[in-house]
């Protein structure tokens, strides 16, 4: 018993001595053996073994529990490659590009694409302070406030938002919004049309007063005095401009009212708007139960679904000025499209594309989805208008994802007929199901976009990709010249901070409702767990959490040094020809673990 020491890696070593050297875990395990008082080490060894022998079987159980290597991520595409059963032999719209072989599946990143690890904790941004002064207080009895809003629904969302919060620095009574109805949508709904209006009053009540109709004095109708104000008008701006105003004619239409609130105001001013934003506004009854349905159904289909939305136009292609890559049939079209817009000067198609201000095509966001790691047997909800091209477009986005869903194909034409005539409810209707998908992703960066990135991070941090245009243009254009690897992985760098994720927030760089939090000053309170309606759970989202890697670091740190102190204690050798000192004994070791562990799980971590 006393001599099991010896009969180990002693021989070994002399056979092998160059190896050896080379190898530090090797190195750490033959100094260790070589205990002086071998008494001791017998019970050392025993302990060791179990030790190591523990190690190996959690090696084992993480390389067991990840998923296998895919091999579409290992092999290199040729010219001639003959196509796997797990590749599709991707077919661009635009016809050339005809060697791209894109995996059916998404890769083996798991769980890590559908959540954020930093959700957990939100912000909130709607909690009054207690010395915000209620409305009805305050509120000047004769004075009111009317805004016309501007643009689609969400573009209206914004003027209706920030309308709340002009009324309440002005001390005036706002009167329900009027809804833009001569906008290229041309829609005839009006607020309570769209809107839960009994809702609106009531939850804003301590704030704003709010009326359905300016009331008439003494059997006098009012008549308002309209003018419009600058985009982004702080409170000295509504100071200066509006109260002097007010002051006179009493009764106040601000026209074309879109995005006319500076992004910067007091915190308790940003709170009010996310009161408006968040719950004031809501829709109205029939919309609320059609979407809901249409998310129920997309569940049915998936547990989990992507949103994606499309904003693919001809209008909107037109507008940017971009070149699709559809020949001189899109040019002309498009060119005759832009004849609408007078001002609209030339835009050179390049440098748009540069500067990345053209949305992607159907077919960009599905190899950019699928480089994100999203599979063939992921089901897309796709809200669009008409896009441009009809199916010819579509189809490489349908190529490779075939669970393609829309608002026509889950709903029948009878439960979508009280909403089709009007584009704001049917736009309502994609906002819900949007709003609710796991991951949202959209192909430009329109007012949608924006509105559903800030709502979506205010309700938790859910995952909303938006494509960085700016970096992605290069890789598109020279995928021909790219195996699907590497493209992949631009894809993957370029979008690091463009997932949704809490640390990207920039304070003071986004539009207030494309990110809310950005804007307000929270202080830390205590956490408990997060609702959207309790805002004593706010925490600073610094960036929490630890990768894998760091961890197993960290462990086997801790491991190295109390097998040092362990073999003190026995009063082993210390290794002391190959380790100096403690120190680089723990480094040696622990980087060793993690070489190996790196080797095993690499398929876990493949990226
Ligand atoms: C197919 O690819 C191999 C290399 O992978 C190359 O040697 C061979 O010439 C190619 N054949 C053709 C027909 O291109
Ligand atoms: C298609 O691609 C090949 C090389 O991949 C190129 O030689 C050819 O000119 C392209 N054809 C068109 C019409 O762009
Ligand atoms: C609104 O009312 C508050 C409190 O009564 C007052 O301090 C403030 O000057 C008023 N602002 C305007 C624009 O009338
Ligand atoms: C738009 O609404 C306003 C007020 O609600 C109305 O007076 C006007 O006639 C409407 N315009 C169109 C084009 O229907
Ligand atoms: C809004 O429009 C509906 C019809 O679409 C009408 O019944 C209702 O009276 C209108 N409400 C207001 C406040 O104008
Ligand atoms: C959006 O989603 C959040 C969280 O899932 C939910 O609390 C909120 O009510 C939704 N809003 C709408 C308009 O559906
Ligand atoms: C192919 O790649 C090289 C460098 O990787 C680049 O310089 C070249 O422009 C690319 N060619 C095309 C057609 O994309
Ligand atoms: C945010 O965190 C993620 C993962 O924790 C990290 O990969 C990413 O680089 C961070 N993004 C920024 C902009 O710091």
């Amino acid at each position: 018993m006393k001599k099991t020491t010896q009969q180990h890696q002693p021989q070994h070593h002399r056979r092998n001595p160059n190896r050896i050297s080379n190898n530090s875990v090797l190195r750490i395990l033959q100094g260790l053996i070589f205990c002086r008082r071998r008494n001791l080490g017998s019970h050392l060894l025993p302990f060791f073994s179990a030790l190591v022998g523990c190690f190996l079987f959690l090696f084992a159980f993480v390389s067991f529990l990840s998923p296998p290597i895919n091999h579409h991520h290992v092999h290199h595409f040729h010219y001639n490659h003959s196509l796997l059963d797990d590749e599709i032999d991707f077919q661009s719209h635009i016809g050339n590009t005809s060697t791209f072989l894109v995996p059916r599946a998404g890769g083996s990143l798991g769980d890590e694409i559908w959540t954020l690890s930093q959700s957990k904790f939100h912000h909130g941004c709607s909690q009054k302070s207690e010395t915000f002064q209620d409305g009805d207080a305050k509120t000047n009895p004769e004075r009111f406030l009317l805004i016309v809003t501007s643009g689609g629904l969400n573009q209206q969302r914004t003027g209706i938002t920030d309308a709340v919060v002009a009324a309440y620095m002005l001390n005036s009574t706002l009167v329900i919004p009027e809804l833009d109805n001569r906008s290229y949508w041309k829609d005839q709904s009006n607020f309570s049309d769209i809107f839960d209006v009994d809702w609106f009053i009531t939850y804003l009540s301590k704030d704003v007063n709010v009326v359905k109709q300016l009331p008439t004095i003494d059997g006098k109708s009012l008549h308002p005095y309209r003018t419009r104000i600058p985009r982004r008008c702080d409170a000295e701006c509504y100071e200066s401009r509006v109260v002097p105003l007010l002051e006179k004619k009493k009764v106040v239409k601000l026209t074309k009212f879109d995005y006319r609130l500076a992004n910067k105001l007091d915190t308790d001013l940003q709170k009010l708007r996310c009161r408006a934003n968040y719950h004031a506004l809501r829709y109205t009854n029939p919309i609320r139960e059609m979407g809901k349905k249409l998310v129920e159904r997309m569940r049915m289909k998936s547990n989990r679904y992507i949103a994606l939305h499309l904003r693919f136009e001809s209008d909107m292609l037109a507008f940017s000025g971009c070149y699709f890559g559809g020949g001189n049939k899109e040019r002309r079209e498009l060119e005759q499209i832009r004849k609408r817009w007078e001002t609209l000067h030339k835009q050179s198609p390049d440098r748009e594309r540069r500067q990345g201000k053209c949305p992607l095509t159907p077919e960009e966001v599905g190899l950019m989805l699928r480089a994100l790691g999203y599979g063939e047997d992921v089901h897309i909800y796709v809200a669009s208008g008409e896009v441009y091209g009809g199916e010819d477009t579509l189809w490489p986005l349908k190529q490779l994802f075939p669970n393609f869903h829309s608002k026509e194909s889950i709903a029948t034409k009878e439960e979508l007929a009280p909403f089709a005539q009007y584009s704001s409810r049917m736009a309502a209707l994609d906002f819900i199901v949007c709003n609710e998908s796991d991951v949202f992703v959209t192909n430009n960066n329109g007012n949608m976009a924006k509105m559903l990135a800030g709502r979506r991070r205010y309700f938790g941090y859910k995952p909303t990709i938006r494509p960085n245009a700016k970096k992605l243009y290069r890789l598109f254009l020279d995928r021909g010249n790219m195996t699907w690897e590497e493209f992949a992985s631009g894809v993957r760098t370029h979008q690091i901070g463009f997932m949704g994720r809490p640390n990207e927030s920039k304070p003071g760089k986004d539009e207030f409702h494309e990110n809310p939090i950005a804007w307000v000053v929270v202080r830390i309170l205590h956490v408990h767990t997060p609702g959207p309606w309790d805002d004593s759970s706010v925490q600073n989202s610094w960036d929490t959490s630890w990768d894998t890697d760091s961890i197993f670091v960290c462990f086997c740190g801790l491991l190295a040094c109390s097998l040092a102190a362990f073999s003190w204690i026995w009063g082993c050798a210390w290794p002391s020809p190959f380790f100096s000192n403690a120190k680089s004994f723990a480094l040696e070791f622990s980087t060793s673990i993690h070489q190996v562990y790196r080797f095993l799980a690499f398929p876990l971590r493949a990226a």
